[in-house]
């Protein structure tokens, strides 16, 4: 690969630097977890506080030499920033450490690097890197022998700089050119689910809370053969079979962490829209981590960003096996929609009730109405039609079009903005579902 990364077991100082107008931002133990999670071996943790970053070095002078000291008794290969550095910051911290520097984003981008799992999303990554490192690349690295920079960032010099800067703009022109091709393709997949009224179910969790697990477990029982259509497409796209529902389609993806930073949101907005485009989040939480609740808070952030948090969302509270005596369990509001489950994906502890209150999520999230559109309103017609949501149709006499549709409530909501009326009571068939669920409680209450 193009690209520095700790290998596992490098000599790790981490630096984590208290800064008034940013308190309780960056929290120093989640950034121990992501330097390990990279592959580091933390030998030193440096803290501190300051009014605002120094330009020069972002810390003072005193810390500074305390860093170099650690570096050097340690016998550190790198040094760690829990903070955003600019590229000349870092470059004179690598010149008075005599050591590799790297800052949080790039952390963060190594971590997704290992982690991305799409092809798309590996494109994504290594175009992020790219952009994250030629802004690094101005004024060359004479100041540092790159010993473990890889193809074309070896050695040092003008010469050299030119070299990197050509590769890395065919690169970054060749990454485009992949990606722009296999977001095509993605929508053209997702148009003909939306056409084929298959909904999508997005797993989003804090790194390691269990996706990939869980995504491999509630899928592997389904034959791969009735995926051809997104399989050359995004292998992070499976489809489920849920009781008393049918299909869908589940989708995986890259770990959350805390403090996204901005451009790492910019670079992931495609991958992510298949999660800001779904009908129901099942929202893995690692039910055994003490810090859960601010995982939690974390994950909804980044859903916030990304425009996805009014998505409906089923809580999995994952790795119950760790917890003596805990079963599996679902919770419900009080209209008797699955709000929570406890599960262990990796022992396949209370799949079975996963899979039920993923079905009745979802026919929550699904309505079946009948619509009134006037004649004036014929682009949203045609809309609705493309999209395959209309069931049946009648025109009446006045030229009123009376659409029968099934369609994600969130679409309802669109399409009543846009002039559509509702003809009958909403949300029959949730309301249906909710009957359903009292009457099996009051059964098994029996
Ligand atoms: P990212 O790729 O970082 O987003 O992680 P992820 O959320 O996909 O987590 P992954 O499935 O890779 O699991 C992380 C670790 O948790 C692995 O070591 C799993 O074996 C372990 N794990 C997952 N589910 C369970 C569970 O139910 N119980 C236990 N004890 N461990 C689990």
């Amino acid at each position: 690969m193009f690209f520095e990364r700790p290998e596992s077991g490098e000599n790790t100082v981490l630096v984590h630097i208290s800064i008034d107008s940013d308190t309780g931002r960056e929290d120093p133990l989640e950034f121990e977890e992501l330097a390990i999670s990279a592959g580091a071996l933390p030998v030193a943790f440096i803290s501190g506080a300051r009014r605002q970053p120094s330009p020069n070095h972002f810390v003072g002078s005193g810390k500074l030499e305390e860093i170099a000291i650690a570096v050097r008794s340690h016998k550190a290969q790198l040094v760690l920033f829990n903070h955003t550095l600019s590229p000349s910051q870092e470059r004179n911290l690598e010149k008075a450490l005599q050591c590799r520097v790297l800052d949080r984003t790039g952390l963060i981008l190594d971590i997704f690097a290992q982690r991305a799992r799409s092809y798309e999303g590996k494109l994504q990554v290594e175009l992020a890197q790219l952009k994250h490192l030629s802004s690094r690349l101005k004024r060359g690295w004479t100041h540092l022998d790159r010993q473990k920079g890889g193809i074309g960032l070896r050695g040092a010099g003008e010469k050299q700089l030119e070299l990197d800067q050509r590769m890395i703009r065919q690169r970054i022109k060749a990454l485009n050119k992949g990606l722009s091709k296999v977001r095509s393709q993605r929508e053209q997949g997702r148009r003909s689910r939306d056409r084929a009224e298959i909904p999508t179910i997005s797993l989003v969790g804090y790194t390691n809370a269990g996706k990939s697990t869980l995504f491999n477990k509630l899928t592997n029982e389904d034959t791969y053969v009735a995926d051809q259509l997104f399989a050359t497409l995004d292998s992070t796209l499976r489809r489920v079979e849920l009781p008393n529902f049918g299909a869908a389609i589940l989708a995986d993806t890259v770990g959350f962490i805390g403090n996204l930073p901005h451009q790492l949101v910019e670079a992931f907005r495609a991958t992510l829209e298949e999660t800001s485009s779904a009908d129901l989040l099942l929202h893995v939480i690692d039910y055994s981590n003490e810090e859960q609740d601010s995982y939690v808070g974390k994950v909804n952030e980044v859903l916030t960003e990304i425009g996805a948090v009014s998505i409906p969302q089923l809580q999995v509270f994952n790795k119950i096996d760790l917890i003596s005596d805990f079963k599996p369990k679902i919770d419900y509001d009080k209209f008797g929609v699955p709000t929570k489950v406890w599960i262990s994906a990796y022992r396949g502890l209370g799949l079975d009730i996963l899979r039920k209150a993923m079905a009745e999520a979802l026919a929550g999230t699904i309505a079946k109405e009948s619509i009134r559109l006037s004649p004036d309103l014929m682009r949203l017609r045609s809309q609705l039609y493309a999209k395959g949501f209309v069931e049946a149709e009648r025109i009446d006499d006045m030229g009123f079009y009376h659409l029968k549709v099934r369609l994600p409530n969130r679409e309802l909501d669109r399409v009543t903005q846009q002039g559509a009326v509702i003809e009958i009571a909403p949300k029959v068939l949730a309301k249906r579902t909710n009957d359903s669920i009292a009457a099996e409680k009051v059964r098994s209450a029996q």
